[in-house]
C-alpha cells in the first residue's frame, strides 16, 4: 500500500514496496527471458541440423531481446492497457523477440514452417509482411508463437515474437527504424518515397539472388534439401 496519496499521479512508495515492485517485475520478465531461449535452442539445433545434413546454412544470424521496463511501460501507456500484470500478459505479445535473418526469402518460409511444425509450439498469429508488405515497404513474416517454460512452481506458456526476413529486408528495416526514431515518427514524405524506392530496390535484390542461388542448387532453393 501507498503511504501516501495525494492524486493520481503523485503517489509515494517506502523503499521496500519499491523493491517489491522491482522484484515482481524482474520475475515477469524473467519468465519472457526462458521463452526466448527456448526458441533460440529450437532455432540453434535447425541451424546445426542443417548444416551437418546438408553442408548448407539457411540463417545469416538471430538477434533477441527481452523488451526492457522502459519500453514496456511504453507500450502499456500508448496502448492504454490496465497496468496489472495479468492484462500485460495478455495484451502485450511481443516482450520476448526472436529475429531471424536468413540468405533467401525461400529459406525464411522454410525456418518459419520447421519452427511451427514443433508440436510444443503454438502458433498464435502470423502475419505475413512478405507476401503483403506494409504501405511504407516493410517486409519480414512475423509469429507469435508460443513455448512452454518448465519453472520449478510448473508449466507456463510464454508468447515470443518471432520475425523471419532476409538480409535486404534485414537491412532496409533497421535503416527505416533509425529514419523513424530520427524523426520522432513524422517522417518527410520525401524521405518516405526514397525509403519506399529503397525497398523496392532490397525486393528486386532478394529476388535476384534468389534466381541465381536456384541455377545454382536447382528448383527446391537448395537441391538437398528436399529431402526436409
Ligand atoms: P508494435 O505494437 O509496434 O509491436 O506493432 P504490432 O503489434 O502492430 O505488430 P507488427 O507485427 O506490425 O510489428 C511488430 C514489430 O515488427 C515491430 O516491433 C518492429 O520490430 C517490426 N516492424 C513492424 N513494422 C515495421 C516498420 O514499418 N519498420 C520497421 N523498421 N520495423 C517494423
Ligand atoms: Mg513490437
Amino acid at each position: 500500500m501507498p503511504l501516501e496519496d495525494t492524486d493520481d499521479d503523485q503517489v509515494t512508495f517506502s523503499t521496500n514496496e519499491l523493491r517489491a515492485m522491482r522484484d515482481e517485475m524482474q520475475r515477469f520478465l524473467l519468465e519472457y527471458r526462458f521463452g526466448m531461449q527456448e526458441i533460440e535452442t529450437k532455432v540453434a539445433i535447425l541451424r546445426d541440423e542443417f548444416l551437418y545434413m546438408h553442408d548448407y546454412n539457411p540463417i545469416e544470424h538471430v538477434s533477441s531481446r527481452v523488451k526492457s521496463p522502459d519500453s514496456l511501460v511504453d507500450k502499456v501507456v500508448r496502448k492504454g492497457i490496465d497496468a496489472d500484470f495479468a492484462s500485460i500478459r495478455e495484451a502485450i505479445t511481443d516482450i520476448a523477440g526472436v529475429r531471424i535473418t536468413c540468405s533467401f526469402t525461400t529459406d525464411a518460409y522454410r525456418l518459419f514452417d520447421l519452427l511451427t511444425a514443433q508440436d510444443d509450439v503454438t502458433v498464435v498469429a502470423v502475419k505475413d509482411y512478405i507476401a503483403e508488405p506494409k504501405s511504407n515497404g516493410y517486409k519480414s513474416l512475423h509469429a507469435i508463437v508460443e513455448v512452454p517454460v518448465f519453472l520449478s512452481s510448473g508449466r507456463v506458456a510464454v508468447p515470443v515474437e518471432v520475425q523471419f526476413r532476409t538480409i535486404a529486408m534485414d537491412f532496409w528495416a533497421s535503416l527505416e527504424h533509425k529514419i523513424y526514431y530520427k524523426y520522432d515518427r513524422q517522417v518527410p514524405g520525401e524521405l518516405l518515397s526514397s525509403l519506399k524506392d529503397a525497398a523496392d530496390t532490397a525486393a528486386e535484390l532478394d529476388e535476384r539472388m534468389q534466381r541465381l542461388h536456384r541455377e545454382l542448387h536447382g528448383p527446391a532453393g537448395h537441391g538437398r534439401m528436399v529431402a526436409i
